[in-house]
């Protein structure tokens, strides 16, 4: 590990604490001005750090700490076996997962501090700033019997959303599915979800999917981007959250939701819980027909199948498997 890395290390692990340069060195046995070094290239890469004379560093706000192997063993107790991969900065995590499954069997999960080229659903590209977010991808062999990709893109909603109320909300219902996989606060989308399958016609049992997840957890230092900031929120915001591990948790427990309803799919528990949520249900919305045209229907509910039932304007009824919706205000 470099100086400038276990530097981070020591003053994330006491995050809001000053620690002297001198016990920073004496800790990890380099000099006082290693560290002086280390430092300035973390501020120059946009860690807030706090130096006082006769005080030391100390990070200015709570920065999450991704550790791939406490979350490896948390889920190997619960009985999920498989690599954690934890990357500072890689393209996107998805491109990671397919990556790895070209050349391995078995499931895994990809996690980013940031990407560089973060994909979202239909060629858009995803904000991954540095640390703010939590940027993952599950790379799973489905023996677990999933008959159709959307049970398996609603499965990832419900383990996202009910992790984020969970951990953040005590388990209050707070957040908002909007169909097929956005994650909603107030209005606002504060996680996006890019399942995309593959399959092999030589070898069908290297067929595999990868689930990525983005969570937007604290706001970008340099806000979202002009384009996002009146849709995109964050699952802290107005909160007062510095726990310092929530990107462990929230992979923790969208890994361990997720598997349970992949083996337990007949049970239903997440059908239950995607139509609880619901955000659409009892709107007025604009289905994009992706032709330059759109349709507008009343949503009317969800279907066993994860569709989206609607009536039309001209009353017909009628039931979407994927696509894109929004709502219309009046
Ligand atoms: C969307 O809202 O359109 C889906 C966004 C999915 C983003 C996640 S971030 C981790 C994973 N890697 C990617 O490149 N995309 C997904």
């Amino acid at each position: 590990m470099k100086t400038k890395d276990r530097v981070l290390k020591l003053l994330k692990e006491n995050t809001g604490k000053y620690l002297s340069g001198q016990s920073i060195a004496d800790t990890i046995f380099v000099t006082r001005a290693s560290v002086w070094k280390a430092i300035k290239s973390l501020e120059s890469e946009g860690y807030e750090i706090d130096a006082v004379t006769n005080k030391g560093y100390r990070l200015r706000r709570a920065c999450d700490l991704v550790d791939s192997d406490f979350i490896r063993e948390q889920l190997l107790a619960y009985g999920i076996d498989m690599p954690v991969v934890y990357y500072d900065e890689i393209d996107s995590t998805n491109e990671a997962a397919i990556r790895y499954a070209r050349e391995n069997r078995g499931n895994a999960v990809f996690i980013a501090d940031t990407q560089t080229n973060g994909r979202g659903r239909r060629g858009r590209s995803f904000y991954s700033p540095k640390t703010t977010g939590l940027y993952m991808s599950i790379l799973i062999h489905p023996d677990c019997r999933i008959k159709r990709m959307t049970d398996i893109t609603a499965m990832a909603a419900c383990a996202v959303a009910g992790s984020i109320d969970e951990l953040i909300f005590d388990g209050r219902d707070v957040t908002k599915i909007k169909w097929v996989n956005d994650i909603f606060i107030n209005d606002k989308k504060v996680s996006g979800i890019l399942t995309e399958a593959f399959t092999s016609l030589e070898d069908e049992e290297n067929s595999y999917i990868v689930i990525g997840i983005g969570v937007n957890i604290f706001a970008p230092k340099e806000d979202f981007p002009k384009e996002l900031r009146e849709i995109a929120g964050t699952v802290t915001e107005g909160l007062i959250y510095e726990s310092g591990t929530i990107r462990n948790e929230l992979t923790i427990s969208i890994v361990k939701k997720l598997f349970n309803y992949c083996q337990n799919s007949s049970e239903n528990n997440c059908l239950t819980l995607y139509r609880q949520k619901s955000l659409l249900d009892g709107n007025y919305v604009k289905i994009n027909k992706f032709t330059g045209d759109y349709d507008y229907a009343y949503v009317t509910g969800i279907g066993d199948d994860y569709h989206l039932h609607v009536r039309y304007e001209n009353g017909k009824e009628g039931e979407l498997s994927s696509g894109e919706v929004s709502v219309v205000k009046y």
